[in-house]
């Protein structure tokens, strides 16, 4: 076990863990952050995304020893009320079905967005890929990234 020193959602902590512990499991079972989801444990669906210094990552293969030093927004940090302009698209079209997979869509578009603030259709879909929702709401969540882009 080792201390470790995290910066997240803007507030510093300190963590009693071993550091090969993934970030996710860090950020729900110590600090109570529990938007993010897990879905298969192996970088493979997105249900775990956060962002890590703005970059969108999965949180389920980041050994928490390797980002001590970052900045890490969950879905809880990306906006206080729900205002991000994301978070009001998905609401304007509606998008989620069960739920589950969204807080990992949605980090995922606001990544893409801060990147590159006008997204072409293939961008978009190059970019949300690897976000997998059992759900199949990916229409409206193309839809919604696009109503994010033009509300920046
Ligand atoms: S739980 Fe991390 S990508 Fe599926
Ligand atoms: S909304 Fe159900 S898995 Fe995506």
């Amino acid at each position: 076990m080792s201390r470790i020193d995290l910066q997240v959602n803007g507030k510093k902590f300190t963590v009693d863990v071993d550091g090969s512990t993934p970030l996710l499991w860090v950020l729900r079972d110590h600090l109570d952050l529990t938007g993010t989801k897990y879905g298969c444990g192996v970088a493979s669906c997105g249900a775990c995304t956060v962002h890590i210094d703005g970059v969108a990552m999965r949180s389920c293969i980041l050994p928490v020893s390797q980002i001590k030093d970052k900045d890490i927004t969950t879905i809880e940090g990306l906006s206080e009320d729900g205002s991000h302009p994301v978070q009001q698209a998905w609401l304007e079209h509606d998008v989620p079905q069960c739920g589950y997979c969204q807080a990992g869509q949605i980090m995922t578009a606001a990544a893409l967005l801060k990147a590159n603030s006008d997204p072409d259709d293939k961008e978009i879909s190059e970019a949300m890929d690897g976000n997998l929702c059992r759900c199949g709401t990916y229409l409206r969540i193309h839809a919604a990234v696009k109503t994010a882009a033009k509300n920046l």
